[in-house]
């Protein structure tokens, strides 16, 4: 088997239709579809080398640091797929960046595992479809299923016990529609529950969860007709249903699970304003107090202003469509 090293990038993604809730957590199933917008701005660029001379570990570093071990056994995990898939017990150095902070909680596990899915397989001679790396970065995190792909992205639910057609894919009807993702950060540091522990006490306890789960199919379906009509009000409202109906069921949990923050209501109150002043603009909350607003390019530095004006906004950041997780380069040894 052919070892090499290489470099890949993949963006963030931002669901409009979210993913909560599992079939299996085994091998990370969801237990619906859903549907996102993968992003330019906010990624992840890894690099990956395996050798047979790097000694018993994997060599990490993440963001210029040594990961605890909460993360280094998910990445290691994660390595072992990669290696079980190509027939190696070669081990892996793995240099990994996020261009925006990771304990900001702007969706870095997606922009993550995608980015490593793609370099760690090439890295070790493999050449996988966008729909096998898609299944494989799922295993890593649900949501970087769809970081796979550029723009709006659907992902599948899928019925194959072993998870082969739960992967995602383009919409491409979604191409060249210039809308821009204004991010509110309103909080520093890690979330205060991961989102697979907290989507398993939703399913486990909220007796808002079935019916959670009951209403994605129609939201899926919206959704791809507004994005195929280029309706922002209709695809913006949409995607803050569902947002509030997900985390609905999260707050039903017992105990509950509340994400929220003063800012994050004051970011909401902020988004309605600026609907009422006539500018389309639509927020997403997931499993994090922060606030990402849906808007037109022409209007996002106006939305910008206004989301950073916000009392217990810190920060704030445009993001634009980006393109789906790509090699930027490779090496053979
Ligand atoms: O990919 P995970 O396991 O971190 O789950 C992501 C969950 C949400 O971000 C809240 C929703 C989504 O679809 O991205």
């Amino acid at each position: 088997m052919k070892l090499s090293s290489c470099t890949a990038v993949a963006g963030a993604n931002i669901a409009l239709v979210k993913y909560w809730g599992k079939r299996d957590e085994s091998l990370n199933l969801p237990a619906a579809g859903s549907l996102s917008l993968t992003l330019k701005e906010l990624g992840t660029r890894t690099t990956v080398r395996f050798g047979e001379h790097l000694g018993p570990r994997d060599r990490l570093r993440l963001n210029g640091l040594e990961p605890d071990d909460v993360t280094r056994t998910r990445n290691v995990s994660f390595l072992d797929l990669v290696r079980a898939y190509a027939g190696t017990d070669a081990r892996a150095e793995v240099v990994s960046e996020n261009s925006v902070p990771t304990a900001a909680g702007l969706a870095s596990s997606a922009s993550g595992f995608a980015a490593l899915a793609l370099a760690a397989t090439r890295a070790a001679g493999l050449s996988l479809t966008p729909e096998q790396l898609s299944a494989l970065a799922r295993r890593g995190s649900g949501s970087a299923a769809r970081s796979i792909f550029g723009g709006f992205v659907r992902m599948n639910a899928g019925t194959a016990p072993d998870g082969s057609d739960s992967h995602a894919s383009a919409i491409p009807e979604g191409d060249g529609w210039t809308l821009r993702l204004v991010v509110a950060v309103t909080a520093e540091g890690p979330k205060a529950i991961g989102s697979t522990a907290a989507m398993a006490r939703t399913e486990r306890t909220s007796p808002y969860y079935d019916s959670w789960v009951t209403t994605i199919p129609r939201d899926l379906l919206e959704a791809r007709a507004a994005i195929a009509e280029r309706d922002l009000p209709r695809l913006g409202a949409l995607a803050e249903r569902n947002a509030l109906r997900m985390h609905a069921s999260a707050m039903a949990a017992d105990p509950p699970i509340l994400y929220w923050t003063p800012a994050t209501v004051a970011a909401i109150e902020t988004v309605r304003g600026l609907r009422e002043q006539g500018i389309p603009a639509y927020f997403t909350i997931d499993a994090g107090p922060h606030v990402k607003v849906l808007c037109t390019a022409g209007t996002a530095s106006q939305v910008e202003a206004a989301m950073g004006a916000t009392p217990g906004v810190l920060r704030t950041y445009i993001a634009s469509p980006g393109r789906g997780a790509r090699v930027l380069q490779e090496t053979t040894s």
